[in-house]
């Protein structure tokens, strides 16, 4: 048998997810997205891990049923080790270590954000894959970095996050407005008829490929508190030009840093990943560049950009092949840097 069949588990925050890729195509890419978390404004950690537990076997069931492919098939399951909350984290680590155990078949440990950059190599018809050497900015409710990628598990960052993650930023400004968790998203969505010049925010001075998003998410407070005061009904009746200012400002502070990137290092191929790369905003500022700096500019297709197991798999699929395999000794990272 040629095809490579791969079990991909995920479970580092608050989506449980399983996929089934052959030969790095998917054939499966289930996500149970836990509802448990919006009346709290945000993950609670320990009813995370409680409904991983819960989820984590029907959605195995539905993406081996839904690939139309046995347990007996499979050539190895790999798991998402970390970053992520510990609690979380376990539940795969210890599901994917007893089935890799039960199947007698290969378990493959994977690193969540460099699965976020290799989402990009998830095989799928006209398609261009980068090339290596290429840049990716990865972009999410945990992370902010800038990574220099010199092969599929080579990886430097070369710039990052001194506080807040970008997708904490948009959570944190959507929170302030009182919009529901997550609100990256709805903030996407009220900016599409905004006017995103409408309240001009402050950039941070960083030095280097480094991002900052505390004084931002500060400047955000202190200026909804400051209309609020003098209009109760301030944000209802500016909602959607205070999402758009806010959204214009983050991508303006990104794309800034990965402009910065681009002339230092020389490299034109960029990527993004992670679940803020979801953001229509971004997106189109990475078609700009393209057209106007000449990059060739990689952006993942949606499914893959807010957590997933269809990037968990792809990473598998090259660790496979190259017989790169964990034993189990391996243990769940929380934090965990490649
Ligand atoms: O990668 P991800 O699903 O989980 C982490 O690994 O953190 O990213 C989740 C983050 C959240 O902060 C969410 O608000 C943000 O991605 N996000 C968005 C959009 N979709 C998801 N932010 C802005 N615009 C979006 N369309
Ligand atoms: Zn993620």
């Amino acid at each position: 048998n040629q095809n490579i069949h791969i079990l991909a588990i995920e479970s580092s925050c608050d989506d449980t997810a399983a996929a089934v890729l052959c030969n790095g195509k998917i054939l499966s890419n289930i996500v149970a997205t836990q509802e448990v978390h919006k009346q709290y404004g945000g993950v609670v950690p320990e009813l995370a891990s409680r409904a991983h537990q819960q989820n984590i076997v029907p959605v195995i069931h539905q993406a081996l049923a839904k690939a139309n492919i046995d347990k007996k098939e499979l050539s190895a399951i790999a798991f998402t080790r970390g970053p992520g909350l510990m609690g979380s984290l376990l539940v795969g680590t210890s599901f994917a270590k007893s089935l890799s155990m039960g199947l007698q078949i290969p378990l493959i440990e994977v690193n969540h954000m460099q699965a976020h950059i290799l989402a990009h190599f998830i095989e799928e018809e006209n398609f261009d894959k980068p090339e290596f050497p290429f840049l990716a900015m990865t972009i999410s409710g945990g992370h902010t970095q800038i990574v220099k990628v010199n092969d599929y598990f080579n990886m430097e960052i070369i710039g990052q996050t001194t506080d807040d993650a970008v997708g904490e930023a948009f959570d944190k400004s959507a929170k302030i407005m009182g919009l529901p968790y997550p609100g990256g998203p709805l903030i996407d969505k009220y900016s599409k008829e905004g006017n995103p010049k409408a309240f001009p925010f402050p950039k941070p001075k960083v030095e280097g490929l480094d991002f900052s998003f505390s004084g931002f998410k500060t400047a955000v407070l202190y200026f909804i508190q400051r209309e609020t005061k003098k209009d109760p009904d301030f944000v209802e009746k500016n909602l959607k030009d205070i999402c758009a200012s806010v959204q214009y400002t983050i991508i303006e502070i990104l794309m800034d840093k990965l402009k910065k990137a681009v002339k230092q290092t020389g490299i034109k191929q960029v990527a993004i990943g992670g679940g803020v790369s979801a953001n229509s905003g971004i997106r189109q500022a990475m078609k700009d560049a393209e057209k106007n700096l000449g990059w060739k500019s990689f952006i993942p297709k949606f499914e893959y950009t807010t957590d997933n197991a269809a990037m968990i798999g792809i990473a598998g699929y090259y660790k496979y092949l190259s017989g790169d395999f964990a034993d189990y000794s391996v243990t769940a990272k929380s934090r965990y840097k490649f």
